[in-house]
């Protein structure tokens, strides 16, 4: 059955372009095999995260997410069934500074500090 999760977690460290193309590349590809989708927002400080796939992938995504030390304070915020797919097109688009897209990575949708709030609340609503 397709569900959605959505939590909220603190970067350890101060990301860099390259930190977050490379997370993104990594997520991206086993999220094609796990058929997962969604959209990940990173502010500076915090991640944002809604996934949405079959009941096992969530699983074994949250499984890794938690000893995952690139952040801390993973905090689960929802977890319901889906009717359907939200971000189907992106196995995860990802919202952050353009200053921190430095790689011009596809599937980037850049926000700023006026809008971050705005964006965060989208995902987490
Ligand atoms: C903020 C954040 C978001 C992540 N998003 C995903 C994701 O969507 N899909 C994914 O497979 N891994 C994601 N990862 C990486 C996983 O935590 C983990 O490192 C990766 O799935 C490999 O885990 P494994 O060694 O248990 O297979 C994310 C990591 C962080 C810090």
């Amino acid at each position: 059955m397709l569900e959605r999760l959505v939590y909220r977690s603190k970067a350890t460290d101060d990301m860099s372009s390259l930190m977050l193309f490379n997370l993104l590349a990594q997520a991206r590809q086993k999220n094609g095999a796990l058929n997962i989708t969604g959209h990940l927002i990173y502010d500076g400080e915090y991640f944002t995260q809604w996934v949405e796939g079959p009941a096992e992938s969530l699983d074994a995504l949250w499984t890794s997410l938690l000893k995952d030390d690139r952040h801390c304070e993973v905090m689960l915020i929802s977890r319901t069934p889906a009717e359907e797919r939200r971000f189907a097109f992106w196995t995860m688009a990802f919202s952050s500074y353009s200053s921190l897209n430095s790689y011009n990575m596809p599937g980037f949708f850049p926000i700023d500090r006026e809008n971050v709030s705005e964006q965060i609340r989208k995902l987490t609503d």
